[in-house]
């Protein structure tokens, strides 16, 4: 591999981000590899992005064939097929019914969800629960219960309410039949601490909302496709929402989000009730159809759930040997672990010795590596977080 020079300087880029570590050039399989040619294992995957790891022959054929078409955008006022034939593997992969919208990050899906159960329930409110994230835009954040997050930015959207995630009691007050339109949760929180929420609180939430006439979203940007070793997580628990929200993985690195939703709310939406020039364009539509077709292979998923239960495994062990631990917690490729302390100088110390992990909280050491990872590399991995971690 040619590792291009670079002339690279950051002072040009806004400072929303404190960017850290190395100037990174080129990535294989699952390492990323700076300009002096070190090579970093990645238990980051660019935020549980790149399901299908670095310089994939997937995502490179499907890139290359959608050059040769000639198609990267044309907008959605006409027909083109990468999009309908993505829509029809999701809508497939949910054992029929229900429909896409497509569009370009997941705090967009969850704004245009929002959108939606408005339209279809014909009420206002939202609630969501503690531990949440939803994304950055004014709609999203008011669900995100990262207090720190809101406040320079408020008033955001009116009517959200923040819930105890698992308080039966709580959400019953909080989900009524005269104002809410719908409950926003993730079956596993990521950036809130890699927290699985238990099946009984989502199928209460499914009774209530099927009571209340509201609509369940489940968001799966980030626990969803593949992820915790089963197409979308909540297939794990066995309840079914109204809307999914996908992205993250979904173009393969490209940016693209997308909202599922039912027959029902599908029918109460018109043309002119949502839309975005860039959504499902054929060019990042032809490398989501090729990941998700990847993904959802019986063959894949059976690995990312073998691989995900030795690492679920070795990181039990861990906790229960490290004083610095005080819980492992997770799904499939989707781990965290609880620290003792602040978790950001174990990110650093890691990075020291060439592994990228990431924080979810204060506290939390967050694991998200590709899921094709191997299990060597995943037992690399963890021996090093190990010796960080002594
Ligand atoms: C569960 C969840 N929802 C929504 C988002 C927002 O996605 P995006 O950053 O693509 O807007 C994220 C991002 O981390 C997420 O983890």
């Amino acid at each position: 591999m040619t590792i291009p020079a670079t002339s690279a300087d950051a002072t040009a880029l806004l400072g929303v981000y404190a960017r850290v570590g190395p100037l990174f050039v080129a990535g294989e399989g699952s390492e990323l590899i700076a300009e002096d040619g070190t090579r970093y294992l990645d238990f980051v995957a660019g935020i549980a992005v790149n399901a299908l790891g670095y310089n994939s022959p997937v995502i490179r054929d499907a890139v290359l064939r959608a050059l040769d078409a000639g198609l990267i955008h044309v907008s959605n006022l006409y027909r083109t097929e990468p999009g309908e034939r993505l829509a029809a593997e999701l809508t497939k992969s949910l054992g029929g019914g229900g429909q896409a919208f497509f569009c370009n990050s997941g705090a967009e899906a969850n704004e245009g969800a929002f959108k939606f159960a408005r339209k279809w329930s014909k009420k206002t409110d939202i609630v969501a629960f503690s531990g949440s994230f939803h994304g950055r835009l004014f709609a999203s954040l008011a669900a995100t219960d990262r207090p720190d997050y809101r406040r320079p930015f408020e008033p955001l959207l009116a009517g959200v309410q923040i819930v105890p995630l698992g308080d039966v009691e709580a959400a019953q007050q909080a989900i009524t039949a005269d104002r809410t339109a719908a409950v926003i949760i993730e079956p596993v929180q990521g950036e809130g601490g890699v927290r699985p929420v238990p099946a009984e609180f989502l199928a209460f939430l499914r009774e209530q909302c099927d009571a209340c006439g509201c609509a369940l979203i489940f968001d799966e940007v980030q626990c969803g496709l593949g992820r915790t070793g089963t197409l979308f997580a909540s297939e794990q628990t066995g309840v079914t929402p109204d809307m999914y929200t996908l992205a993250k993985p979904l173009g393969g690195g490209l940016p693209m989000g997308a909202i599922l939703v039912s027959d029902a709310i599908a029918a109460a939406l018109a043309p002119g009730d949502h839309a975005t020039t860039f959504g499902g364009g054929p060019f990042v539509a032809t490398v989501a159809h090729d990941v998700v077709r990847t993904i959802a292979e019986p063959e894949f998923l059976a690995a990312v759930r073998a691989k995900g239960a030795w690492l679920g495994d070795r990181l039990q062990r861990l906790a229960a040997s490290s004083a610095l631990v005080r819980e492992a917690r997770g799904r499939g490729l989707m781990w965290g672990l609880e620290l003792n302390e602040v978790a950001a100088p174990i990110v650093a110390a890691a990075r020291e010795r060439q592994l990228l992990v990431l924080t979810a909280g204060p506290t939390v050491l967050r694991i998200v590596p590709p899921l094709t990872i191997t299990r060597e590399d995943l037992e690399r991995g963890v021996t090093i977080l190990g010796e960080v971690l002594a």
